[in-house]
């Protein structure tokens, strides 16, 4: 399975499985294995089974991706009927996942949790969930990466990246999800390593305008985050640690790249990103407002 769900995979599956009079789907995989299963169902009276192997949480959602690569463009559709009948979390299928893609997908998973909390509809159901899954993700992901096959660690990380997945599935995407969309539709860059660059740019961005729930993320990443790197030369305390600094420590402590040029993204696709993402309506949806001039910054900072 190809990253970003190429149209014509699920165009060919889709083939298959009326070809074969397929009624249930089982998508064992990430996030693109889940959304090509979504892709097979929609529409079409299918039921699906998911399995996860990575902490994407699509199983949770009834959001999914596919991607016209020759336009270089991912469209995200919500449809009801394609939400799993069955999530089956087995953490034995995760424990041969690399350290990179436990960290990138996990980072992925987070964000499911950061934007929830701040969603502009927020449910007062849905941040209890995402902080609990917020919790779980910062102090199982690094145990996880040490070893791979710490069974008690990817159970708690599997059950962090399902409350994330089950908290994105109930609240609007916002600006880190559609820039994250448009820049792996124009980039093929993996969702997660997208989302490991961008997150603490774009919650640093965010804070002013959602200190209530910027405040209890940083408070539920708590203890477990790597102790803050110093800003400008100078040692940050805890106190002053801010939800965006917490994660950016996280972030710089995992085996994955940090910067989007070294992720392959050219400087010169930056300008156009921020002028398809600024018009996008998940951009759109952030709780502060954004214009295009902020979007071309945020991606100069990641860049
Ligand atoms: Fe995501």
């Amino acid at each position: 399975m190809e990253p970003h769900v190429p149209v014509e995979t699920v165009a060919a599956a889709r083939a298959l499985a009326e070809q074969k009079k397929i009624d249930v789907v089982v998508a064992m995989g990430g996030g693109s294995a889940m959304g090509a299963g979504k892709g097979v169902v929609s529409g079409a009276g299918r039921s699906l089974i998911a399995i996860p192997t990575t902490y994407a949480g699509s199983e949770m959602t009834p959001v999914f991706g596919t991607t016209d690569r020759a336009e270089g463009r991912k469209s995200v559709r919500r449809d009801d009927a394609v939400l799993p009948r069955l999530a089956i979390y087995d953490p034995e299928v995760t424990v041969d996942l690399s350290p990179e893609l436990t960290a990138s997908t996990g980072i992925n998973a987070l964000a499911h949790c950061v934007e929830a909390c701040y969603a502009r509809d927020v449910n007062p159901l849905v941040p209890p969930v995402a902080l609990e899954g917020i919790r779980r993700i910062v102090r199982s992901l690094p145990l996880c990466i040490t070893d791979g096959r710490n069974l008690d660690a990817r159970e708690d990380l599997l059950t962090g990246a399902y409350l994330a997945g089950f908290s994105i599935g109930n609240a609007t995407m916002a600006l880190h999800h559609g820039l994250c969309h448009v820049l792996g539709g124009r980039t093929g860059v993996a969702h997660g390593v997208l989302n490991t660059i961008m997150l603490p740019h774009i919650m640093r961005f965010n804070a002013d305008a959602v200190p209530d729930a910027m405040g209890a993320i940083a408070d539920a990443m708590g203890a477990d985050t790597p102790d803050p790197p110093p800003q400008g030369g100078r040692e940050i305390s805890r106190m002053e640690f801010s939800a965006s600094d917490a994660v950016a420590a996280l972030v710089a402590s995992l085996p994955v790249p940090q910067r989007l040029r070294d992720a392959g993204v050219a400087e010169g696709l930056l300008e156009s990103v921020a002028a398809e993402a600024a018009g996008h309506s998940t951009v759109q949806a952030n709780p502060k407002p954004v214009s295009e001039a902020s979007v071309r910054e945020l991606l100069r900072a990641a860049w």
